[in-house]
């Protein structure tokens, strides 16, 4: 029975719908804090071979590095020279291991950031040696450069623990698209993970042409280490919506289903031939999704991830990798099928409807439905990992020195001449 119908047989009040889910994201406190990015996690920053000895910048939740590579490593420092706020990025390398700030060439030693030579100075420079600009753990994987970004001045935890396990143990060959893209990178990440909008928003994609979306799935959110992932549990290739009408993606050209099975691996049915790793990792679920922010969605041939990272409040990074876990000859064909397909088809076409939508979301407020309990999940895995983590780098903390209390003074000292000791020192960055 409608409201309306109701209303006019006892002119009783029809009964106000119950606010769908919830409207704002206090239940999370630390997710909505999180605009910025969550520190204590190793970030992909660029592909390895657009490091080289020029300092390049980028910004990663919110803090400036200058990357560089000197003698094959790569050094990441804060952007910015404590002299007078220049980016070191726009500086270059007058010596071996270290990096010159272009405006009064104070040169910086990368293993440490500490101030190791004053060029307009002298050499008997006397500031020298006495600050530094803070350094950034640096790793080099899967062809690009990770970076720590750390909470406190806790040491950065192995890199291996936090990558996806599968990608540390089996050996795989990467293509990728890194983009810059407007937008929280919450909304990245919640999208890649949102249960209802693929088959929705994707059907029109290109890389969709020839294989159908379902309607609409039955989908459980589970745990499992430092993931969750996203069972099916019912999958409906079609729909009778009441008073509308009937609705599916199924047509004509498209693969038919398998409609008598539900596949973990991949959204197009079951039935098809899986590559021994990717088979060997007993995914509960075809999507995964862990901190901070990296999604994973494993096909039948091949695994896709996408990492979003956070750059600041209104921008975010997405890096998008196709792996695959094939050797010899096989590693020609994943290629071809990358740069002639994947890379314009999906992390390109199909992709750029993520950020489309990604760019005009607009939350909180929201009300949310059945398969948003994907979201919620996420949100719940990192309020309750980073609380965790915000507890063990805690002890990392530097305590506030405790400073004597001074007398007030009764009359002003007279101004002292300005002598090199008065130069400021022992300031970092
Ligand atoms: S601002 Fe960097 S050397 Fe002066
Ligand atoms: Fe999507």
């Amino acid at each position: 029975m409608t409201g309306v119908e109701a209303s006019e047989a006892t002119f009783a009040l029809p009964e106000r719908p119950r606010a769908a889910g919830r409207q704002d994201w206090t239940a999370w406190p630390g997710y909505n804090a999180a605009g910025s990015g969550y520190r204590g996690y190793w970030y992909p920053v660029t592909w390895s071979n657009h490091i080289t000895k020029n300092p390049k910048s980028y910004t990663i939740c919110g803090e400036k590095l200058a990357i560089i590579r000197d003698a094959g490593k790569v050094y990441a420092l804060h952007d910015r020279c404590p002299h007078r706020g220049v980016p070191l990025s726009e500086g270059d390398q007058q010596f071996p291991g270290t990096v010159s700030c272009p405006y009064h060439g104070w040169t910086y030693r990368l293993t440490d950031g500490k101030l190791a030579a004053v060029i307009t100075d002298g050499p008997d420079s006397k500031i020298c040696g006495k600050l530094n600009v803070q350094t950034y753990a640096v790793e080099e994987r899967l062809g690009l450069v990770w970076v720590y970004i750390p909470i406190a001045n806790e040491p950065a935890p192995s890199i291996d623990d936090q990558l996806p396990r599968e990608l540390v143990e089996n050996k795989g060959i990467v293509g990728g698209r890194i983009q810059p893209r407007e937008g929280n990178w919450r909304f990245a990440c919640e999208n890649g993970f949102d249960e209802g909008h693929a088959k929705y928003l994707h059907r029109t994609a290109l890389w969709r042409l020839f294989k159908p979306m379902p309607t609409w799935n039955i989908t459980s959110i589970i745990p499992e280490g430092r993931w969750i992932y996203r069972v099916q549990e019912e999958v409906y290739w079609e729909a009778d919506f009441p008073g509308v009408g009937t609705w599916t993606n199924k047509r004509w050209w498209k693969k038919k289903p398998d409609e008598t099975q539900i596949s973990q691996i991949g959204n197009v049915g079951a039935g098809l031939d899986v590559n021994p790793v990717i088979a060997a990792q007993n995914f509960p679920g075809f999507a995964s999704l862990s901190m901070p922010g990296v999604l994973r969605i494993a096909y039948p041939k091949f695994i896709h991830y996408e990492f979003y990272v956070p750059v600041d409040e209104d921008n975010h990074k997405y890096v998008g990798l196709m792996v695959n876990f094939v050797s010899g000859a096989a590693k020609l064909g994943f290629y071809a099928k990358y740069l002639g397909a994947i890379r314009w088809l999906f992390h390109g076409q199909f992709s750029g409807q993520d950020a489309w939508m990604v760019e005009v979301t607009d939350a909180p407020p929201e009300k949310l439905y059945r398969p948003d309990v994907s979201l919620t999940t996420w949100r719940n895995l990192a309020e309750e990992e980073y609380a965790e983590k915000i507890a063990a780098a805690a002890e990392h903390t530097p305590k506030a020195p405790v400073r004597p209390t001074r007398e007030r003074r009764t009359a002003a000292p007279r101004p002292a001449p300005v002598t090199d000791a008065q130069i400021p020192t022992g300031t970092s960055e």
